[in-house]
């Protein structure tokens, strides 16, 4: 008879360490669940965290320091999304996506109605970039820190409908930027548009306060958020943004193609929805005298539509189990300690180095970005490329830095190995 999933939780194949199970499911898998009951974890403890790293198939042959391209994913969720895609080949059945909306709604503390299903950022940022009544003349606030998959959808808008994009400039400090921002808004200022977390430097905006300041002032304000969920606690309640796009392939380490867009409840009969499809109106008749698209989905699912890839959105759900297992708080101790540590290094070199992510705690979160006074970010590459790490540089917006990310399954040795290598060539 076939084990069921109570028997292997039962299994404790790797036994107890510390207050910490370890538990595999099933037994023929490389997957453990690592239970952390609800412990808080240090950062430091490296016993817990080897383990944690031991979940990950991601290759010992380099160290891998660009989490905030691609985050890997545990076995956990791999295994997940190989039985889903079986399952679904061998019962051909349709459907069982739409299990993800109610998993995210949670994980970001919102109402599952107000969850579209998208497969990247960029996908939710296009939802609201296109479908926001706006008109030519009306401004709209971006940052000169942007990622292509944020710009782009905005100037395509400014091109085709001629609203006007206005940038803002990052400042290093939170209270800087939200004033930079109070300044850059004029009496044709329809929205703001920016990261939460940008790519270039990895500053954390602080997003509740822009939300406050943009309602306060009547604008829509849509959060770029592909590196918050993972990275932060994040309560989009509270953040309350009106829109909030990201994806589940970085920081929460989810399948590749999954993502997610937060409409709030009052904000989706307001946004237009332009790409429509299978699943969004509930009434569309061809029969009725003229034929009909509406009543429109009255819920977010009114962004999302068609035949979807169901086995990405079960392993998506693994890959909260994930987070649940080990801990956001943990997770975030270990990450932003990472990054704490090699930030704090990297300024003892003084002059030789360029810092240009913030180091106001509440600014910065796991990825740090700088420059050598010595050499050029491409050529930096090059050379630690052949050392055995993978980092990121960042050409964008003629940065022209060197972005390094931390996450869950990297550690202090492979931090401190990459210091050396920066001191040898600075
Ligand atoms: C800040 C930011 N916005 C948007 C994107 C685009 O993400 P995606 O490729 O998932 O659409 C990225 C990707 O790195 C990003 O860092």
């Amino acid at each position: 008879m076939a084990p069921t999933r109570r028997d292997f939780v039962r299994q404790v194949t790797g036994g107890i360490i510390g207050t910490w199970a370890l538990t595999a499911i099933p037994e023929t898998s490389l997957a453990r669940y690592i239970i952390a009951n609800d412990q808080s974890v240090a950062g430091d403890d490296e016993t817990f965290w080897q383990v944690v790293r031991d979940q990950f198939p991601l290759t010992h042959d380099r160290v891998y320091l660009n989490n905030g391209s691609l985050g890997p994913s545990p076995y956990v969720v791999l295994e997940a999304v190989k039985k889903a895609m079986t399952d679904i080949d061998i019962s051909g059945e349709y459907g069982g996506w739409e299990a993800a909306r109610p998993r995210l709604a949670k994980f970001v503390n919102v109402d599952e109605s107000e969850i579209s299903l998208t497969h990247n950022v960029t996908e939710g940022i296009n939802v609201v970039a296109s479908g926001l009544p706006l008109k030519r003349g009306d401004e709209v606030i971006l940052t000169t820190h942007e990622h292509a998959g944020n710009a782009l959808p905005w100037l395509n808008r400014a091109r085709r409908d001629g609203i006007v994009i206005k940038t803002l400039k990052p400042a290093m400090t939170a209270t800087e930027n939200l004033n930079r921002l109070d300044d850059l808004i004029t009496r044709r200022t329809r929205a703001i548009a920016i990261p939460h977390i940008n790519c270039t430097v990895g500053q954390v905006f602080p997003g509740k306060e822009i939300s406050r300041l943009g309602h306060d002032k009547g604008l829509f304000v849509f959060l770029d958020g592909a590196h918050g969920p993972g990275m932060l606690n994040l309560d989009l309640r509270d953040t309350n943004p009106d829109f909030y796009a990201t994806c589940c392939h970085k920081w929460m380490c989810g399948p590749k193609g999954t993502g997610f867009l937060f409409v709030r409840k009052d904000m989706i009969g307001i946004c237009d929805p332009v790409w429509v499809g299978g699943g969004m109106s509930t009434g569309w008749d061809m029969t009725t005298e003229p034929p009909r698209l509406e009543p429109l989905d009255p819920t977010a699912h009114r962004y999302d539509f068609g035949t979807q890839n169901a086995s990405i959105y079960i392993g998506l759900g693994a890959a909260i189990d994930f987070i649940y297992h080990v801990g956001m708080d943990n997770i975030i101790r270990r990450a932003k300690g990472l990054a704490g540590y090699l930030q704090s290094e990297l300024l003892k070199l003084g002059d030789k180095v360029e810092m240009l992510t913030p180091t106001e705690e509440q600014s910065r979160g796991f990825v740090t970005s700088f420059r050598l006074k010595n050499m050029a970010f491409d050529k930096f590459n090059e050379y630690i490329s052949g050392k055995g790490f993978r980092i990121r540089v960042v050409p964008e917006s003629h940065l022209n830095c060197i972005r390094i990310s931390t996450h869950l399954y990297n550690n202090y040795d492979e931090v401190n190995r990459f210091l050396d290598e920066v001191r040898k060539v600075a």
